[in-house]
């Protein structure tokens, strides 16, 4: 990455590649004290009242500094580094992460260990990359005490709030609204895919787990998608462009969704996975259509509860609680990305990664 003066024009070089910078996107990165507030970062001028003819006066490059004058009278030095990560578009932090495939043999993985301290440490950003990393993260020794969850949960980022309230509680109960609270054993499944947007982490909180069995399950949806998309284009490809209904009903609540079981994101790469064929209603399509969507359904569902892809552990409390609440005692609460990568971001910048 290079940048270059010529003629009062200011380019912006990378490998074979040349491209004018637009003077007004350079003057809108004014950034002495008069026009940007050094703490927040943000402007103190209004770039939409200012003349789009703006032009450059002369230009020169000091070190790793670009130093500009315009001809409104702005002068202004900017950080050739910076230009360059603008030009890279992509937030590096989050979308730098790579991915790691898993599969049953995945059994090594790290424990965190709670602490008070936590929340602010390194250990809180290897925790958060390791999360973004694997999809998962399991944290020792987080205390029992009732709705810990939430304040836990609080501390990373921002609870997602649903109609099941701040946190939902897993346990048998009479007259269900949902069939995660009977004892019917779940099948692999992605929670919510009704909502709009679904949430995008879920916590969950072992408060009392004395059932013999009473083993959680993990499958790697980014895994089975990518084995798919490899060994069955054919039903990759519809299960990336069907949508289908899904709907969850409550005495006070109709929530419905469409989307696909697997869903890309503009560059045709991954965004996220859907499964939860207790409520998933697929369109009336051709007769071919279905009976491909159904093959590739029947496909998907069988990878998802393989022995090959699961991992399976028991969550043990970290004390003992009143065991009258029941036998099994979860719970849970969702966060979106949005805040925990924001946290990560912070971590980043505060221990200087
Ligand atoms: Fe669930």
């Amino acid at each position: 990455m290079k940048i270059e003066l010529n003629n009062n024009k200011i380019f912006y070089k990378n490998g074979s590649s040349v491209q004018e910078i637009h003077p007004f996107w350079l003057r809108e990165r004014a950034n002495g004290e008069k026009y940007l507030d050094k703490k927040t970062q943000q402007r103190l001028f209004d770039p939409t009242s200012l003349n789009v003819e703006i032009a450059i006066k002369s230009a020169r490059i000091n070190n790793d500094l670009l130093e500009i004058d315009f001809n409104d009278g702005v002068n202004s030095k900017l950080n050739i580094e910076k230009i360059a990560e603008e030009f890279s578009k992509e937030d590096e932090v989050i979308y730098g992460i790579e991915k790691v495939k898993w599969n049953s043999s995945f059994t090594d993985f790290k424990k965190y260990k709670y602490s008070d301290e936590l929340f602010e440490t390194q250990e809180m950003y290897d925790l958060l990359l390791s999360f973004y990393k694997y999809g998962f993260v399991i944290i020792q020794d987080v205390p029992t005490e009732d709705n810990f969850l939430v304040k836990f949960a609080n501390k990373v980022g921002s609870v997602r709030r649903t109609n099941f309230g701040e946190h939902f509680n897993v346990k048998s109960i009479p007259s269900p609204n949902d069939l995660a609270y009977t004892s019917l054993p779940l099948a692999p499944h992605t929670d919510n895919p009704y909502r709009n947007p679904v949430p995008c982490i879920q916590l969950l909180h072992c408060i009392i787990n004395e059932v013999s069995g009473g083993l959680s399950t993990l499958v790697d949806g980014y895994t089975v998608t990518e084995d798919l998309k490899k060994e069955n284009p054919e039903f990759y490809n519809i299960l990336t462009k069907v949508k289908v209904k899904f709907k969850f009903i409550d005495k006070d609540v109709v929530l419905e969704h469409w989307a696909e079981l697997i869903q890309l994101d503009e560059n045709k790469k991954l965004k996220q996975v859907r499964f939860s064929p207790r409520l998933d209603f697929v369109p009336i399509l051709e007769k071919s259509e279905l009976d491909l969507y159904y093959k590739a359904r029947k496909k998907l569902s069988a990878m998802y509860n393989s022995d090959k892809y699961r991992i399976e552990f028991k969550l043990e409390p970290r004390t003992e609680f009143d065991a009258n609440e029941g036998s099994r005692f979860l719970q849970g609460c969702y966060l979106d990305f949005d805040s925990t990568e924001g946290k990560l971001r912070h971590l980043k910048r505060k221990f200087n990664l």
